[in-house]
């Protein structure tokens, strides 16, 4: 099995690796020019943003060629993604991909827990594990199952496919305070290469995913959206600095 993953507070990335070790970082394979993928299963694992596909992913799903005897696509979401999964199978599908399971999974909502002060995610991540397990038993079983998405659902993810352009300029919201010592990991770790660093002092360059990876990752809690408290920051608990930094 392979799974192709991106995530930005590694929510995703806890599920890739829950289903196998082979897992395959989606902005990587983008800068490495990889597109190819063989194995009996393969499959795709992704935030939702905005009701729909991040661009990165939309962006790789276009250009991917799958050998594969079965294919998956999982989404991670806070509690709506309307139609993602099926638009991500209906690309993948113009590439004469066939998809056989497109399933969802709802996790920490990585923006209101940084952004709401009374935030309760609505599962423990031991809870959430199991969901997890449950979704690998359906893989590993090759399970066809395509998840029902109705008319109205579908209407949404159309209207907010049009969020793409705002989202790249998410980062005109950011700042860094005077907490930042330009120790460069937040540059590392951001799938877009959007952020360099001046005399401490960060210059985003507008082509953001809004992941929040940055915010998040920052050892002195420098990085501030909006008015979001600088004192929250989210990581998946079975998910590293390290890993999100390489991914
Ligand atoms: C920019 C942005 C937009 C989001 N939009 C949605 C959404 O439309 N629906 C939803 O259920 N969750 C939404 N979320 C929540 C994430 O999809 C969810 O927390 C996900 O598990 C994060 O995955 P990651 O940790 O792998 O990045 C959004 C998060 C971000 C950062
Ligand atoms: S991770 Fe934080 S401290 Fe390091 S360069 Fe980025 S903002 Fe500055
Ligand atoms: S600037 Fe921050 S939020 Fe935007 S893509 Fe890079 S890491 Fe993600």
């Amino acid at each position: 099995m392979k799974v192709l993953y991106f995530s930005g507070t590694g929510n995703s990335l806890n599920v890739a690796k829950t289903l196998t070790e082979n897992i395959y970082s989606i902005s990587e394979m983008i800068r490495e020019n990889r597109y190819e993928f063989s194995d009996d299963e393969v499959g795709i694992v992704f935030p939702v943003y905005c009701w729909n596909i991040p661009k990165i992913v939309k962006k790789f799903l276009e250009k991917m060629k799958i050998d594969a005897k079965y294919v998956f696509i999982i989404t991670t979401m806070a509690g709506h993604d309307y139609a993602t999964t099926l638009n991500a199978e209906k690309i993948l599908n113009k590439n004469n991909i066939n998809v056989n399971y497109r399933n969802h999974i709802r996790m920490v909502d990585n923006t209101k827990y940084l952004t709401s002060s009374d935030y309760i995610p609505f599962k423990t991540q031991s809870e959430i594990q199991q969901d997890i397990m449950a979704l690998k038993e359906d893989i590993e079983n090759h399970k066809e199952y395509k998840l029902d998405i109705n008319t109205s659902a579908k209407t949404v993810s159309k209207i907010t496919s049009l969020s793409t352009v705002v989202i790249s300029q998410a980062d005109r919201l950011f700042k860094s305070n005077e907490n930042c010592v330009g120790c460069l990991l937040c540059t590392q770790a951001c799938p877009k290469g959007n952020i360099e660093v001046e005399d401490n002092k960060l210059k985003f360059n507008h082509n953001c995913e809004a992941c929040l990876c940055c915010i998040n990752i920052c050892p002195n809690k420098a990085i501030q959206a909006g008015n979001s408290s600088t004192e929250k920051q989210y990581i998946n608990e079975n998910v590293s600095v390290r890993e999100l930094i390489e991914k």
